[in-house]
């Protein structure tokens, strides 16, 4: 139903206008622990008439996080307690958690700076980076790497204070309705560009640093205005369907587990690998870099994880045992802080085994020693509704752990 009143919506055009509510609407985090259950909910899942998944079913012991629109609630819990699955009510009513997270924008006539104690918008991030390039152009450049289909520009910087040309490239906004990964770089950014911290100050003089927070601009932007759940980009696909999951567009085992080939679905694939031209801008810009690219990093919300390459296989590849020694020694150290547990693996063995993801192409395409994922807060008590009060806190137990992936990394000379 979801899906279809989009549609309508869009076709009529008020969609443009009116921005869609979510009164009443409830979160669940659904606890699949038999082969059954997941087929089940699969089947929920495939038939697309009204329930929202934010983490659809994949394999026994992995949750499910779903929204529920009011009229379906009874039906579902009951459809749920018929089969004997286990489920939480997280949230009674998203609308109101969406209410308390909106986006201020930042005053105009007061300072150009940043702050990470609410989500951010694509124009003050932009016009941050602006500013930083004017003031810091000694180390600071911005760097526009295409437009999205709607025509904003897919927009990063790059930081490098010393004259190695080794590169990380970090990005996120991927996902329309993930507000949190695009604020958590610009956190990273600021601790690169100030330098007050050692570690940060180190990280970047020995390495250039690429941040690109928001890939998917038009859908960030369809959120903020429209729609706050959209996930996929913005282009239309067929004459009544707009979007295609950026997550899963990559050219890695594109198609082969995980996604939709169905245009409706928030989850479609695309055409083809690469049929995106936001996907396709920043792999364009990562060839350019290639061999002196050493680390990728990819940010979403959410599920407190990190994916390590690849999702199509359990079998180990490349580097994956010292890739996951680094990971876990890194998760450490991001729980020291504020007690938040990661946990480290495969996308198959901790995750959705989703294919067409960014880490695994970087992996497959240049073989640097990092390549991974973050799914950032939380394991789906929130979800995309996060509060503000925990953005800074990510921020920071991020930045500890991307400081720790550097360092644990150079101890095991991978780095
Ligand atoms: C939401 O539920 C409350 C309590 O049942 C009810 O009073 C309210 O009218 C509902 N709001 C909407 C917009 O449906
Ligand atoms: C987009 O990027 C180009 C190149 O950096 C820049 O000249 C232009 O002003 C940008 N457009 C907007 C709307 O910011």
């Amino acid at each position: 139903m979801f899906t279809k009143l989009l549609v309508l919506s869009l076709l009529s055009g008020s969609i443009l206008s009116d921005k869609v509510r979510y009164d009443n609407y409830t979160l669940y985090k659904v606890q699949p622990e038999r082969e059954e259950h997941v087929a089940f909910l699969k089947d929920l899942f495939e038939a697309d008439d009204g329930l929202d998944f934010w983490k659809p079913p994949s394999v026994v012991g992995e949750y499910v996080s779903v929204v529920a629109p009011p009229e379906m609630r009874a039906e579902f819990e009951l459809a749920l307690n018929k089969r004997s699955i286990s489920s939480e009510l997280m949230l009674e009513n998203i609308q109101e958690a969406f209410d308390a997270q909106v986006v201020s924008r930042r005053k105009r006539e007061s300072s150009r700076e940043l702050f990470w104690t609410n989500y951010q918008t694509i124009e003050d991030i932009y016009d941050w980076f602006n500013y930083l390039a004017e003031t810091r152009s000694d180390i600071v450049s911005v760097v526009t790497i295409g437009q999205s289909y709607e025509g904003r520009n897919i927009t990063g910087i790059k930081i490098a204070r010393g004259t190695g040309k080794k590169a990380f490239v970090l990005e996120g906004g991927q996902v329309g309705a993930d507000w949190l990964s695009p604020t958590v770089l610009t956190y990273l950014v600021d601790q690169l560009v100030k330098g007050t911290d050692a570690e940060a100050r180190a990280a970047s003089e020995d390495f250039e640093w690429h941040i690109f927070p928001i890939v998917n601009p038009d859908g960030h932007q369809f959120t903020q205005d429209s729609v706050r759940l959209w996930v996929k980009n913005r282009r239309p696909t067929t004459r009544t369907t707009i979007g295609v999951d950026l997550t899963k567009n990559w050219n890695s085992q594109w198609g082969i587990i995980g996604g939709s080939f169905t245009p409706a679905a928030s989850n479609y694939i695309g055409l083809g690998p690469f049929s995106e031209v936001e996907t396709r801008s920043l792999a364009r810009y990562i060839e350019g870099i290639g061999p002196n690219l050493v680390g990728f990093l990819s940010l979403r919300s959410f599920g407190q994880r990190l994916l390590v390459p690849f999702a199509h296989s359990s079998v180990p590849m490349y580097n994956y045992q010292d890739v996951l020694t680094v990971g876990r020694r890194a998760m450490g150290s991001l729980s020291v802080r504020y007690g938040t547990l990661y946990i480290t693996g495969t996308s198959r063995l901790v995750h959705s085994g989703n294919t067409g993801a960014a880490e695994d192409w970087v992996k497959h395409r240049f073989n640097p020693p990092i390549s991974a994922a973050y799914l950032l807060r939380d394991t789906g008590s929130w979800g995309y509704t996060l509060p503000v009060n925990q953005v800074l806190p990510t921020c920071e137990e991020t930045f500890d752990s991307v400081m720790a992936i550097i360092r644990e990394a150079k101890f095991i000379n991978i780095l």
